[in-house]
């Protein structure tokens, strides 16, 4: 079966599609995404009303280009999958509502798809992954640890309880005038610079072991910019002391969490997993404690679109849709 997939959550517009018999496992034949980075780099974040906007004029050339990159037709394609939500609520809609006016043109059943279930099931497009498998979703708005127990059963472990890691990466570039987004810049930074050289405190949540915070990190690094010796400092010592911190942050309560779940496989995903630093100690980690650790490619860990239709290939599979009145949630639970 050829499903085509659709995700507007954010301020990126993308289109995929993937072939499969069985749930997960899949073969991507295309998977296209336009950008937006340039458009809201003059503003230091994601303006959402830019964003929808946006989505109107490129969505359908996106998803055309993936039809195309795929060598098929509409009329090819067995399946929708399109994220309903969480997200900005003016972006999914975009997406929602192409993908509603595609099925009812074509009389092909649609399924709405969670966004953290995409990411949460990414990997499987490239790896054969036994469940259940832990999970750490890092991005731009997300920051938490799943139990991936089976196709549509996922437990959530803990989550930030402010910024997510992403945001806080991005905040930081801010605060040290670096540009946007921020978590290459200051990945790019780190390489040539001295982890240890300034003190950042690691915070914890009491009584919550698999919960993260990060709003702590961003105040010290703040705090430090604003004081005589954050003057002097050189901007890729700090870059690297402000990575390492959250990179040490995100590894603990992982690490803990597949000690108790006894989990051999840990997977990272969402834009953060793009970090070389947490990829390699996270893979160090994990290795040390006799666990492997996946992470898909860059371009799977960032939003796509490959990743919804896998997600919603299985209830396809199955003969499942949805009816066409379902609605965008901006705050879809998992
Ligand atoms: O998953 P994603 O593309 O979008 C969502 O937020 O859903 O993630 C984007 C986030 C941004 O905050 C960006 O700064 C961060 O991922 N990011 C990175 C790196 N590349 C992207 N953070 C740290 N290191 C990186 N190399
Ligand atoms: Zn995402």
């Amino acid at each position: 079966m050829l499903i085509l997939g659709i995700e507007s959550s954010c301020d990126d517009a993308a289109a995929a599609i993937i072939e499969t018999t069985r749930p997960g496992v899949a073969a991507i034949r295309s998977s296209t995404v336009a950008n937006q980075d340039d458009i809201h780099r003059a503003y230091g974040g994601i303006v959402p009303e830019l964003a929808s906007r946006n989505h109107v004029v490129t969505l359908l050339p996106v998803i055309e280009r993936a039809l195309g990159a795929a060598g098929c037709a509409l009329g090819d394609v067995g399946g929708i999958a399109v994220t309903r939500g969480p997200g900005l609520v003016g972006s999914l809609l975009v997406g929602l509502m192409c993908a509603k006016g595609l099925a009812q043109a074509t009389g092909l059943p649609i399924v709405g798809v969670n966004h953290l279930e995409g990411h949460l099931l990414a990997p499987m497009l490239e790896h054969e992954l036994a469940m259940p498998y832990l999970a750490l979703v890092v991005s731009g708005g997300h920051t938490a640890l799943f139990v991936v127990e089976d196709f549509g059963r996922y437990r959530r472990l803990g989550s930030t309880r402010d910024d997510a890691a992403g945001e806080a990466f991005d905040k930081v570039a801010k605060l040290m005038g670096l540009g946007y987004p921020g978590g290459k810049i200051i990945d790019d930074l780190s390489h040539n610079g001295n982890p240890r050289r300034v003190k950042i405190p690691r915070a914890r949540v009491k009584g919550a072991p698999f919960d993260f915070s990060f709003s702590g990190v961003k105040t010290a690094v703040a705090m430090f910019l604003a004081s005589e010796a954050g003057v002097a400092a050189s901007r890729e010592d700090l870059a690297a002391s402000f990575q390492e911190a959250v990179v040490e942050m995100l590894i603990r309560p992982t690490i803990a969490a597949a000690r108790e779940l006894n989990v051999d496989t840990i997977v990272l995903t969402g834009g953060v997993a793009a970090n070389s630093r947490l990829r390699a100690r996270l893979a160090d980690a994990a290795g040390a404690d006799g666990r492997r650790l996946v992470a898909p490619s860059l371009k799977y860990c960032t939003d796509n679109a490959a990743m919804i239709a896998l997600a919603g290939s299985y209830r396809l599979l199955r003969g499942e849709s949805d009816p066409l009145t379902i609605d965008a949630s901006a705050n879809l639970p998992l």
